[in-house]
């Protein structure tokens, strides 16, 4: 791959001389869904598939990029001293969106860059495509300025705030920590009220996980995913009154239960004890992974599943159906929607020789239901960022 792309920077820039290549992966959730947000606990791990950037440090300020995911827009330009947000730069909003975070944190950037950019995720699919390509962004730029006081932590913590700043996305750490700190074969289990975070082995044994896309657009995702942000905080500031809590993250199911009340409209109370009981649900199932309890792992998954159908009204009719269908074939031990949802992919736990049989059934169902067509991937756990 690697080659392929010095090649290919070197047919559009005319030399790949002293140009780098970086990588950074998309993500999958394993549980703890619209948690990250509410300081509550994640599982996620990187997958092999991702954004790899190419770049190679100018002499003068001018910004060039390239993407071979739109190579018929060729190269367009932008300038250091002119770091916008607009509508008509398209996916160049996201290396000028690094490029003013970093200048934001208080870094000086003096010279320009040649840069292109592939990405391998398939596009929608909600597995974490925006966040690899920040994070890979954050790692070139650390990287071709020497810039020696930034963690992978911190990259992660810039691609959010690029999204939240810039883009005018609320979205959480949960993505971007996965695509910097990810580790073959491990899941991530953070804390995201203070980012400590630990890893899971994925000793699957005989099981297997796979990921389903259900090619369902993720219609008005950002508009629906901020409206979901502000129903938690109004139904924190309304439990503020009777508790001293910074977030939802902070409650366990039985203190939520004590003073739920409080919250006055039933939507959110919906929201915020899916929350809640979200939180519990993965601090539960990292303890049933450590102890190779998957038959528990999996159950929660379905529990979670019907708690962002039921409580927080994010998976729909073709994520709903994709779960259904899972979950009749014999083998499969949890299945649930991943990501923001309103559509995107389900994640599905089974015995490893169910998967023939799966693939066959729910990709026929679901197209019999739904008339969408399914693809499935098996998960392949990777490194996070680095160079290649
Ligand atoms: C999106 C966001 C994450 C997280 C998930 C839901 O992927 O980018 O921060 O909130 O949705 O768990």
């Amino acid at each position: 791959m690697k080659e392929k792309l010095l090649k290919k920077f070197e047919e559009i820039y005319g030399t790949s001389e002293d140009a780098k290549v970086y990588f950074a992966p998309g993500r999958v959730n394993l549980i703890g869904e619209h948690t990250d947000y509410n300081g509550g606990h994640v599982l996620p791990c990187a997958l092999t598939i991702g954004t790899y950037v190419v770049a190679k440090k100018r002499q003068d300020k001018k910004l060039r990029f390239f993407s071979m995911n739109y190579q018929e827009s060729g190269i367009t330009e932008g300038a250091l001293g002119d770091l916008k947000y607009r509508r008509s730069n398209g996916w160049t909003n996201y290396p000028i969106g690094i490029l003013w975070t970093y200048q934001k944190k208080g870094y000086r950037i003096h010279s320009g860059f040649d840069m292109l950019l592939y990405g391998d995720i398939p596009s929608g699919a909600g597995l974490g495509t925006s966040a690899s390509i920040g994070v890979a962004l954050g790692l070139m730029i650390r990287e071709m300025f020497e810039i020696d006081d930034i963690t992978n932590e911190d990259i992660a913590l810039f691609g959010q705030y690029a999204e939240n700043e810039f883009h005018g996305i609320n979205c959480g750490i949960m993505d971007q920590f996965a695509s910097a700190m990810g580790k073959k074969d491990m899941a991530i289990f953070l804390d995201t009220s203070d980012l400590r975070y630990s890893y899971a082995p994925l000793n699957m044994k005989e099981y297997a996980l796979v990921i389903t896309n259900s090619h369902k657009a993720r219609g008005a995702f950002d508009a629906k995913y901020n409206e979901r942000r502000h129903e938690c905080e109004r139904a924190l500031a309304q439990l503020q009154s009777v508790a001293a809590i910074q977030s939802l993250g902070e409650l366990t199911p039985e203190c939520y239960e004590q003073i739920k009340e409080m919250i006055v409209e039933p939507v959110l109370v919906k929201r915020a004890a899916h929350a809640v009981y979200e939180n519990q649900r993965t601090i539960d199932a990292i303890d049933a992974l450590t102890a190779g309890d998957m038959a528990r792992f999996g159950r929660l998954m379905i529990e979670s599943h019907r708690s962002l159908r039921d409580n927080y009204e994010v998976t729909g009719r073709e994520l709903d159906t994709l779960v259904e269908e899972a979950l009749k074939v014999p083998g499969v031990l949890g299945s649930r929607m991943t990501g923001g949802g309103f559509g995107g992919c389900t994640v599905t736990l089974m015995k490893r020789e169910a998967i023939e049989h799966f693939i066959i059934e729910v990709g026929k169902n679901y197209t019999e239901k739904t008339g969408y067509y399914a693809e499935f991937y098996n998960i392949e756990v990777g490194d996070g960022a680095r160079a290649l």
